[in-house]
């Protein structure tokens, strides 16, 4: 073991029921790297670094952290508080913000709540306007958390942990939310911390960036460490290979004609409680067999777009019409009884209800129908099969049907949506970052299952912040760019990207 190893955890082992979560699984952290940790959706990263954060209790294994003096001791475990105090710091897959609290509140929320009281607020600012200074992670302090954007949450979100003064540095998905120019200055700012010691391990789904920015790569598949590899080394392929035992096969586009109208907004207009949360006179068709794609940078409307057509909110002015129909009173039982299948953004806070079952979930859609509920009574042997049978078809995996749906992984919590979805036959399928935060298999599973509905004749709206996958599946490409859409003359990826960033149109 070299001197300058920060962190080592050794034969790491952790079951959930059935599931072999983490196999005795080793990972050794060097002073000033960034090593990322891949894998599958739920190949475990999350489970091995909560147990380093004390979150999760591992049932074999120990972990080991240098002290000042360089030497390594082992962590007692199971104690959030003992890896805090050992320089632990760890931003989850999800914000865990208080969101009506501003940023400097937040920040010093929590453990070290005594010790900034009396300390006082200034003191509390100043140390953080410090550590703003020196990494670069800018973020407003005095703004109600809630009105920020994503890219400011996650920078309070890492500000939060090295106000704790965090050597050792954990990011779970830090970029899935993030635009690829906010990622890589991200990138930056975490470069420039690790020349003065600091160590990051984090998780991420992006090759691209985990190739330029990490330093080492190590892959979990199935719980088990199955690879260790220098980035220099490491190309694409390689590290798919390793993640999936097996090349993903790539997906295509069958050229198809377009059908009838499906979805039709016409002149719709949204004031919002900003710029980014309104619509300007939109207009927009989406036809059969077609993937109307829309491309932009996360913030230019949208989310305001995306909630106009589930029916979460109502135009100001404009129609909206499914199938040449107006909708009259738009809201979201009303738009999926006229076919709108919803794929929404946030997966967590609307696509499921957490302490409901996996099962539960997989109907909450369709409360109203005979053989899911009857005289007010759920109808319990059927909820089960159904499960059962759409988690095989799609290959929801996990502790099974009848656990609550938030202890699946990301991913899967994904597959549970769409299974819900498709499984209606929708005839327009809104889908927003449908494959954010998937791991590649997942991605082009998403990608096979949105062009299996097109061939079938539903019409697509996928908004997604990935040129890339706008490219690839879209048959029409729009540019959203302050609340304003506008078609994107070219599939030309500079071109388009110019319309992004509103310096053409
Ligand atoms: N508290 C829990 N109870 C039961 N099962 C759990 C729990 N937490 C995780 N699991 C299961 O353990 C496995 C590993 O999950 P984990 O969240 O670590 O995966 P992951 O690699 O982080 O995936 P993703 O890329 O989707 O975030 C999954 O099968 C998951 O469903
Ligand atoms: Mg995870």
């Amino acid at each position: 073991m070299t001197s300058d190893t920060v962190l080592a955890l050794d034969g790491l082992t952790k079951r959930f029921g059935t599931v072999l979560a983490n196999d005795a699984v080793d990972l050794e952290l060097r002073r000033g790297e960034v090593l990322a940790l891949l894998g599958e959706n739920g190949a475990g990263k999350t489970t091995l670094m909560n147990m380093l954060f004390g979150h999760y209790m591992p049932d074999a294994g120990r972990v080991r952290v240098a002290g000042e003096d360089g030497v390594l001791r082992p962590l007692p475990l199971g104690h959030p508080q003992a890896a805090l105090a050992a320089g632990i710091g760890m931003v989850h897959q999800h914000f865990t913000l208080a969101e009506n609290l501003n940023a400097l509140d937040n920040i010093v929320l929590g453990s070290e709540r005594l010790r900034a009281l009396r300390r006082g607020r200034a003191a509390a600012r100043r140390k953080v306007d410090g550590i703003m200074q020196r990494s670069g992670l800018v973020a407003p302090l005095d703004v109600p958390v809630g009105r920020l954007s994503v890219g400011e949450r996650q920078r309070v979100e890492i500000l939060k942990a090295l106000y704790r003064d965090a050597r050792i540095l954990v990011l779970d998905e830090p970029t899935a939310v993030l635009t690829p120019q906010e990622a890589d200055a991200l990138f930056e700012n975490i470069g420039a911390m690790t020349r003065d010691g600091l160590s990051v391990i984090f998780i991420s789904h992006k090759l691209r960036e985990v190739l330029a920015f990490s330093q080492r790569i190590a892959v979990l598949r199935h719980g088990r460490k199955v690879g260790e590899i220098a980035t220099s080394d490491a190309d694409e392929r390689a590290i798919a290979r390793m993640m999936v035992g097996a090349d993903t096969p790539a997906v295509a586009r069958e050229p198809l004609e377009p059908g009838e109208t499906v979805l039709e907004l016409a002149g719709a207009s949204l004031r919002g409680r900003s710029q980014r949360d309104s619509l300007a006179d939109l207009s927009l068709v989406v036809r059969a067999h077609e993937i109307v794609g829309v491309a932009g940078v996360s913030g230019n409307g949208q989310g305001a777009l995306a909630e106009v057509v589930y029916g979460l909110r109502r135009p100001d002015r404009g129609q909206i019409l499914i199938d040449g129909a107006p909708i009259a009173r738009p809201d979201p039982l009303a738009m999926i009884r006229a076919g709108v299948g919803r794929i929404p953004e946030d997966r967590h806070r609307d696509g499921i209800v957490g302490a409901m079952s996996v099962a539960e979930n997989m109907v909450i859609e369709r409360l109203d129908a005979p053989e899911v509920a009857s005289r007010g009574l759920l109808q319990k042997g059927y909820i089960r099969a159904h499960a059962e049978e759409l988690a095989r078809a799609h290959d929801v995996r996990g502790p099974g049907v009848e656990a609550p749906a938030r202890l699946l992984s990301g991913g899967n919590i994904q597959k549970l949506i769409l299974a819900r979805v498709f499984e209606q036959g929708p005839r327009l399928i809104l889908a927003n970052q449908p494959t954010r935060g998937l791991d590649m298999g997942a991605a082009a599973e998403v990608a096979r299952r949105l062009l299996d509905a097109r061939a079938r004749g539903a019409g697509v709206l996928l908004i997604s912040e990935d040129l890339d996958e706008v490219l690839g599946l879209a048959d029409r490409i729009l540019v959203i760019h302050d609340g304003e859409l506008h078609e994107a003359g070219s599939r030309d990826r500079a071109a388009i990207g110019l319309m992004m960033a509103g310096e053409a149109a």
